[in-house]
């Protein structure tokens, strides 16, 4: 027997972190002929089935679960425990697509010890293939120990949503000189540290370009602007079930917000009158359809 499982090994369909390296734009590569990496988000079964049958390369179990899911505010309150369980429902759902979960704030700020533990949790009860955490400089000991320790990490840099507290809100980064420097530190110490990617979020276009041009790492971007190596997106924002409006960068490609309204006033309307359920919809047990027959005669 093979100690290879069936789904793990190259050429059955199944996206690897090599696979999400090799598709780096590279000299070798002209920039039209290497394939996007595409990247959604996705929080249960049915929906990580239909966008892994889509063909979406990574689907990301990402801490704005805590936002568009649970209704917070921000992604602070969202625990390991949360996502764990949503990482589970993901997992049975997916088969094509690499798994990443993030690790939520807090799993990784308190020591080496802990983060490696809340990231082997993510793989060995949630079966993720990677995890994500955010910042640069500050957390390549933490990337690197999770490396050495084999669990592949996505970085991500720019606003990351997590420091919310600390930026006074959710703005764009490297917008200013300074700021676009040390967001270029971070970039190359998220790759320095062993990142097999990184997600740059809220950033500008130019300067997301320049970083994708210098790291030998695939670069995904969230209102980066179309020259980084692969596009996310949250799913909510995808088909329209934001509550509050959408990021400037976010393209919505259904109104699923509205349809399910609509679906719901109707579902109303028929119950208020008596229009559901109709016969067909109903059982019968011919005891109860002969008695009908004797009392009409
Ligand atoms: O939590 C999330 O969904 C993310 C994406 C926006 C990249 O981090």
């Amino acid at each position: 027997m093979s100690a290879i499982p069936a789904g793990k090994n190259a050429g059955n369909g199944k996206i690897t972190v090599p696979d999400i390296l090799s598709r780096k734009a590279s000299a070798s590569h002209s920039q039209n002929s290497r394939q996007k990496i595409t990247c959604l988000t996705a929080y249960d079964y049915p929906t990580a089935r239909l966008l892994d049958d889509a063909g979406v390369d990574i689907l990301l179990v990402g801490d704005s679960l805590g936002m568009v899911v649970l209704g917070n505010d921000t992604t602070l309150p969202v625990t390991l425990d949360e996502i764990v369980h949503h990482v589970k429902a993901v997992r049975r759902g997916t088969r094509h697509a690499l798994l990443v979960a993030d690790m939520p704030f807090g799993s990784f700020h308190v020591s080496v010890e802990e983060t490696v533990r809340a990231a082997l949790r993510l793989v060995k009860e949630g079966g993720v293939d990677a995890v994500k955490l955010e910042g640069g400089e500050k957390r390549m000991e933490m990337i690197a120990r999770l490396v050495e320790s084999e669990i592949p990490v996505m970085g991500h840099v720019g606003l990351t949503p997590q420091s919310v507290l600390e930026l006074g809100g959710f703005r764009v980064q490297g917008k200013s000189a300074e700021s676009a420097e040390r967001l270029l530190r971070d970039a190359r110490a998220v790759e320095a540290a062993g990142a097999f990617s990184v997600v740059l979020e809220s950033v500008p276009r130019e300067l997301a370009a320049r970083i994708t041009g210098e790291l030998r790492i695939p670069t995904i971007g969230i209102g980066a602007g179309p020259d980084c190596d692969g596009q996310v997106l949250v799913f909510h924002d995808l088909v329209g079930l934001t509550m509050g409006g959408s990021p400037k960068f976010a393209r919505q490609y259904v109104n699923l917000g509205e349809e399910i309204s609509r679906a719901a006033r109707a579902f109303c309307e028929d119950v208020h009158s008596g229009n559901f359920p109709s016969d067909a919809e109903s059982f019968h047990a011919s005891q109860f359809a002969a008695q009908a027959k004797t009392q009409v005669h």
